[in-house]
Formats: C-alpha cells, structure tokens, sequence
C-alpha cells in the first residue's frame, strides 16, 4: 500500500455496498465525492454520522458531491444497522455504505491505524474532486463524530479555487471576501474579477466571493 497524498489519483475499487456492487469511479462519474470510514456498525457515534449525512442530502447535491461510506461490517449488518439509523434518526439513508468485511478498501486507503485499532478503522475523510485526485484528508479519533458543516465549508473551497481561481482565509465562511490566488497577475484582474479587489500587500489581494451575485 502507497501512502496516499493530496493530488494522487483517488484509488478505484469495486466493493460490495449496501446499494449492490459499485466501481467507485464509475460511480464518480463526473460529481465531486466523499468517501469516509466509520469503525463499525451499530455504535453510537457512527449512527448519528449517518443519520446527519442523510439529511445533508440536498447540500451535497447542490454542490455536485456523491457521499459513499465504509465500514468493515458484512451486507447483512449494514442493512439492519440501516434500519436502526432510519429509525433513530428519523431519516432515510440515501447513500452506499461499503461492506469492507476482507479491508480490501480499508487497505487502500489506509484507514485502519493498528496503533489505534488493530481491527477497526478510524474516522477518515476522503474529498475527491470531479478529476478524481484527492482534494483533501482528514482522520479522527474513533470517539470524535465529525463535523459536516466543516466538510461543506472546504468543499465550497476546494470549488472556489478549482472554478473561480480563489483561495479561503482563516475562518472564512461563505460570502467573506476571498483570497486571489498567487498565479492571477494583477493584469488578469479586471477580467477575472470584475467586482474589484484590495492589495493589501503585493501577496494579499483580496475581492469579494466570485460566485455571489
Ligand atoms: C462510535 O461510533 O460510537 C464509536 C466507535 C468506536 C469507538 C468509540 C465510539
């Protein structure tokens, strides 16, 4: 197993999930996706994860992100587990949830830390953009649920950098001023963007959120 890096090509496979076999980049196609490992089913943390991703459906999809999970559980676990997050979260889930029962996937993307768990994953984040290399990666502890409005922010990032040639500040936040990046030279500027922009160092050029009106 190669470490994988920021800017690799988002290993494809082709697993068995609770909505039938997937090739994962077939299953891409041209959307932007999420692939994110929970250490197993029915436990506590991952039910509420679950749960809130279902309900995050329609924000994924605005922004053209396909979500698929993993756990290292078989078929017949996940679709009882389903039942119980349907239930206890009073929600459908609508996305695929790998049964990664021989780690194949896990392997791949290295989410199992053995100084962790030896046999259960972690909590990973795999943003893979719409060229299908790999946007961004975060772990968690088992213990810690993740946070999905963070996941949203980066991707409305990660979107304004690939479509609009802007980068984030610290803390930015939808509708903040945006960052020009370093390769638009100030000649580019006008066409670029023509709402205006600040220098506030030759470095530190700023100007309003492109894709707002
Ligand atoms: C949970 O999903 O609740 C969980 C899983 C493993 C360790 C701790 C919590």
């Amino acid at each position: 197993m190669a470490t994988l890096r920021l800017g690799d090509e988002a290993p494809d496979f082709t697993a068995e999930t609770s909505e039938g076999k997937i090739n994962f980049h077939q299953w891409l196609g041209d959307s932007w996706g999420i692939l994110f490992s929970h250490p197993a089913d029915f436990t506590p943390v991952c039910t509420t994860e679950l749960g809130t991703v279902s309900k995050y459906k329609a924000k994924f999809d605005k922004r053209n992100v396909k979500v698929m999970a993993l756990s290292v559980d078989g078929l017949e676990s996940h679709e009882k587990w389903i039942k119980d997050i349907n239930e206890t979260q009073d929600t459908t889930v609508n996305f695929p949830i790998i049964a990664d029962e021989d780690r194949k996937v896990s392997d791949l993307y290295d989410m199992i830390h053995p100084n962790a768990s030896t046999n259960l994953t972690v909590r990973s984040v795999f943003v893979i953009g719409n060229d299908k290399k790999i946007k961004l990666m975060i772990t968690y502890p088992a213990s810690t649920g993740r946070n999905f409005d963070e996941l949203l922010r980066v991707i409305d990032s990660l979107q304004l950098t690939a479509y609009h040639k802007v980068a984030t500040p610290a803390n930015w936040q939808n509708g903040d001023d945006c960052v020009i990046v370093p390769s638009v030279t100030n000649d580019q500027i006008p066409v670029l963007f023509p709402k205006g922009y600040t220098e506030i160092k030759p470095y530190l050029r700023m100007t309003p959120q492109p894709n707002l009106n």
